[in-house]
């Protein structure tokens, strides 16, 4: 089966959070079981200047944006971790830094950009001769794609369009709509239309053959009015068509025994490098050398109310009252950035706030913190609480979409306790959560066996589990095309 993944983000080449990690481990697992696979990601401007090698396949291929045309080339990445990677590049949209935005703020023309990036792709398929079977897009930014294979684009290809987060609907600005090529009856409620806006993500969620969500948990929210931004009457409405598909977790780059970020390597019958990893840590940022003794909270985010951050802010004072350290990576929204600032001056050596993005930093936290911190307001999948169980590294989460079910409290009675959760989205909640954590911790030898079973545990989350399920979806839409 031939299969086109179109993403906006592929790590290690283009990351913002999750999305990027998740097309990334999708690709190979589906070409492990043998699906003929393909990626397209748009030519970022860093992406060019990191891959020079980059060659083009075809250019100066027609999209009519309304009324006026660009031209698309497109650019063969070569193989990236074994799969046929390719560059959707056009000077105007893409030559600049920046997946959404920049140090100044989210572009003002993303919904051009990404309307551009979808439009290109029948194009270029035509352009190279290329027909998949089935076009696997990801969020708002490709959901414009299902809408086109629906108005007769492309008819032996079917479209299946994967939810990674209901809350960004990519909206277009009324005076924009010329550009999207779609006739009248595309733009009515039926369609793109959302409460007199036009959305790129309805788009998906309408037109698509088929529609996958990242955890079985979302799949149930997203049709509920409280977690359905809106939508939830569309996702009921196509609940026959739709599936929660766990993400996996990419071993390759997320296992402490072969991390080239960490100062060292350990895994579950060795666990000598953890400590090690910890002492760095706390070298590193300059926290106060008595929390080798006490335990070490982290947390690895976006800096976005979705995240919980608000949350964190909250409850900070008492986190460290409770003699837990506590490292923050993430950036984002300037108000939180502000706020965490203040509380790293406040609680020196006890709370450390590192503002940026930092891959390699990122894989430190895992391995050196005790427990990684996920207090979400909402979570379609949640990728970090993986990795940290991968890393004996408890998870504190709560309790919604993907964290519910992945993460396992050490009360509940299934028999599969790996963590600790809560429900309510208050601080005094997750401070009650890491209280319990603490306690815990206090007890040497039943940590040891938590973290065992979290390690053990992780193995559940691969993506050649997810990969099959995805199969599954394919087919069901290919058939669902057939009569469309
Ligand atoms: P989301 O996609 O909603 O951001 P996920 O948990 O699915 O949440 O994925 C987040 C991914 O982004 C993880 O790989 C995490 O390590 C990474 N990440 C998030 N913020 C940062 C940051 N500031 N620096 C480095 N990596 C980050
Ligand atoms: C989104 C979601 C996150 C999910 C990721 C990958 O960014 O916020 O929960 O893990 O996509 O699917």
């Amino acid at each position: 089966m031939k299969v086109l993944i179109v993403s906006s983000e592929y790590s290690p080449v283009a990351k913002e959070g999750g999305l990027g990690d998740a097309s990334a481990g999708l690709a190979p697992a589906l070409a492990a079981l043998g699906c003929e696979v393909k990626v397209a990601i748009p030519g970022y401007g860093q992406v060019l200047e990191n891959f020079p090698q980059s060659v083009t396949i075809v250019d100066k291929v027609r999209v009519s944006m309304g009324a006026y045309n660009l031209f698309a080339d497109l650019r063969n990445l070569a193989p990236f971790s074994g799969v046929d990677t390719y560059l959707v590049c056009n000077d105007s949209m893409f030559g600049r830094h920046g997946i959404y935005g920049d140090k100044n703020g989210l572009f003002g023309d993303n919904h051009k950009r990404f309307v551009f990036f979808s439009k290109s792709i029948p194009a270029l398929c035509s352009a190279t001769q290329y027909i998949p079977d089935v076009i696997l897009g990801n969020d708002w930014q490709t959901g414009l794609i299902m809408a086109l294979l629906d108005q007769g684009f492309m008819p032996r290809t079917a479209g299946v369009f994967i939810i990674h987060n209901i809350g960004y609907l990519g909206y277009v600005p009324p005076e924009d709509t010329p550009v999207l090529g779609l006739s009248n009856k595309y733009l009515t409620a039926d369609g793109l239309e959302f409460y007199g806006q036009i959305s790129l993500l309805k788009a998906g969620l309408a037109f698509a053959n088929r529609l996958v969500t990242v955890s079985p948990t979302y799949a149930r929210e997203i049709q509920t009015t409280e977690q359905g931004a809106g939508l939830d009457g569309l996702m009921r409405k196509r609940s026959q068509d739709l599936t929660g598909i766990l993400n996996g977790v990419d071993f390759s780059v997320w296992s402490p025994e072969h991390d080239k970020h960490l100062p060292a390597s350990y895994n579950m019958d060795s666990m000598g490098g953890k400590a090690q990893c910890k002492q760095a840590l706390l070298n590193e940022l300059a926290l106060d050398s008595t929390l080798l003794e006490r335990p070490v909270a982290g947390m690895v985010t976006r800096l976005f109310s979705q995240k919980g951050i608000e949350l964190v802010i909250n409850a900070l004072p008492q986190i460290i009252e409770m003699g837990i350290g506590f490292v923050l990576l993430g950036n984002g929204e300037a108000g939180y950035a502000r706020d965490l600032w203040g509380l790293a001056q406040a609680y020196p050596g006890a709370f450390k706030f590192v503002e940026d993005f930092d891959e390699a930093l990122a894989h430190r936290i895992m391995a050196g913190a005790d427990i990684l911190c996920v207090p979400s307001l909402y979570e379609p999948c949640g990728l970090t609480q993986m990795y940290a169980l991968k890393y004996g590294t408890i998870p504190v989460v709560r309790a919604t979409g993907g964290l519910a079910d992945t993460v396992h409290d050490v009360d509940s009675l299934n028999g599969k306790a790996n963590g600790f959760t809560f429900d309510a989205f208050h601080p005094g909640a997750l401070t009650y959560a890491l209280k319990r954590a603490r306690d815990y911790y206090q007890d040497q030898d039943a940590w040891k066996n938590l973290v065992a079973k979290a390690m053990d545990s992780a193995r559940e989350y691969t993506w050649d589990k997810a990969a099959a399920q995805y199969l599954a979806s394919f087919e069901r839409a290919i058939e669902a095309r057939k009569f469309s």
